[in-house]
């Protein structure tokens, strides 16, 4: 059985927490490969929801979940998230749950220093999660982070902390703020650093036994390849690669190993924070789609842009991570309108543009070109099969298919697990 990688393949919020719960029933093991507790996955199980930022989907139906290296964790989030889910009544015991010893720490100056950074841009802002991720990654590339192992090896994070706490005093003095004190961090990681070891562990090496097995990796993306560093909206994007190769550099699996990439869509467009939106909608229907795709961020609560798909976007996504097959997700929300519109090009001035423009400033400026096709004005969820969708429905679907060149594998018609239809199985070669 191969493998299975789960991309957003537009600004995040996918519903890929959904979607990685429902193949999970196929795993043996899921993978987080890049992100942090920026990401907000929802997963609906019996009315009953669970909300995961750090922690695989897969730790849901009790499989081995992996934290990769490529992930930033901030032990005081992660501690908090394992107990709200245990609360909630899941096993979350170290045989479970590995966490990379060279995944990278978050430390509360991390955090500070995003949100000062952010006030400082105003109106420029990126409008983050304030979680502290930007800073992170910026400490791995610059080798001065402390990386989970660090916690189990006193002299050397004493030092590691030092140099790192120099470097963010001088950025925190420019910006008029208190000085922070490597003995208070210190401190702050001897409560830490016992209740995480249990779970510390070479998930490398524990991917590769595995896989060796042949037990089926699902490889958990967060974000969306829009947000992507390299390829995304730059600078409006996140501070890790989102994109399908990033499964292999954040797990260490190894690039012919990620299987099956599976990209994962709404119907509709959605984006939180700020950066360009080319078929945002600021009117009736924007608000109509974030009624009822209730389009509120997970993580922080703020309201989602919405808008129409924007079908230039989704080819670039497709490229940029071969992807295999697309999962749509939340095709109901588009249950009553009349017109549905898809978008196929961007216009400015004379000039047709069928490739997404080169930065987020021209951008910013494109009109977006559409295809509108008929509503179908009746409800898809729990629909069981292609077949029975109303006529309209499975229309908007072929013509998806047929703008992007690529086929539909899953479609969700609900947050609820069951209501999913398999068109083609990701782990079935
Ligand atoms: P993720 O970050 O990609 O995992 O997505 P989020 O969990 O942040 O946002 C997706 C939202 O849509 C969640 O509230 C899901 O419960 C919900 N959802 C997922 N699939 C569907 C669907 O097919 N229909 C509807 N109505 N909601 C869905
Ligand atoms: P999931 O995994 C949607 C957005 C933020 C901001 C930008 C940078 O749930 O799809 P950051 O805190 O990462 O430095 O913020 O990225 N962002 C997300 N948007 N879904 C996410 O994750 C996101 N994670 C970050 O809103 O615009
Ligand atoms: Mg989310």
């Amino acid at each position: 059985m191969p493998n299975v990688t789960v991309i957003g393949c537009q600004w995040g919020d996918e519903g890929k927490g959904k979607i990685v719960d429902w193949l999970a029933r196929k795993a043996d093991i899921v993978v987080r490969f890049q992100g942090g507790h920026n990401a907000g996955h929802t997963i609906v199980l019996n009315k009953k929801t669970y909300k995961l930022s750090l922690l695989p989907s897969g730790i849901i139906r009790g499989k081995l979940s992996i934290i990769g290296n490529g992930v930033v964790v901030d032990p005081l989030a992660l501690i908090n998230e394992i107990d709200i889910l245990k609360n909630q009544g899941l096993k979350i015991t170290p045989e479970l749950l590995k966490i990379s010893y060279s995944a990278t720490l978050i430390l509360p100056y991390h955090q500070l220093i995003d949100v000062e950074r952010e006030k400082q841009k105003g109106k420029n802002k990126i409008g983050t999660t304030g979680r502290g991720i930007g800073p992170a990654y910026e400490d791995r590339i610059g080798r001065r982070a402390l990386r989970v192992c660090d916690l189990y090896d006193i002299e050397n994070r004493k030092i590691f902390l030092n140099n790192a706490v120099l470097h963010h005093n001088i950025t925190l003095k420019g910006l008029g703020k208190k000085l922070i004190k490597a003995s208070d961090i210190n401190s702050l990681l001897d409560k830490v650093a016992p209740i995480i070891e249990p779970f510390v562990d070479d998930t490398v090496e524990i991917i590769h036994r595995e896989n060796k097995k042949g037990k089926n990796i699902l490889f958990e993306g967060a974000q969306g390849s829009l947000l992507d560093i390299d390829y995304g909206t730059y600078p409006y994007v996140t501070s890790s690669n989102t994109i399908a190769p990033q499964a292999a550099i954040g797990s260490g699996i190894g690039p012919s190993n990620i299987g099956y990439i599976l990209g994962i869509t709404k119907a509709y467009t959605t984006r939180v924070g700020n950066g360009p939106f080319p078929t945002e909608l600021n009117d009736q229907i924007g608000e109509k789609i974030r009624k009822k795709g209730n389009e509120f961020g997970v993580v922080t609560g703020r309201k989602r842009r919405c808008g129409w798909l924007d079908s230039v976007l989704l080819k670039y996504a497709v490229k940029l991570s071969s992807i295999n097959g697309i999962a749509l997700t939340k095709l109901d929300v588009l249950d009553n309108f009349k017109e549905i519109k898809i978008c196929v090009s961007y216009k400015l001035g004379d000039k047709i543009f069928k490739t997404l423009p080169t930065s987020a400033v021209f951008m910013n400026k494109v009109q977006p070109i559409y295809e509108t096709l008929e509503g179908w004005n009746a409800c898809t969820k729990g629909v069981e099969s292609l077949n029975k969708l109303p006529k309209n429905a499975l229309k908007y679907i072929k013509k998806i298919e047929k703008i992007i060149g690529t086929d539909i594998s899953l479609l969700s018609t609900s947050p609820e697990r069951e209501d999913t239809i398999l068109i083609k199985d990701p782990f079935i070669k």
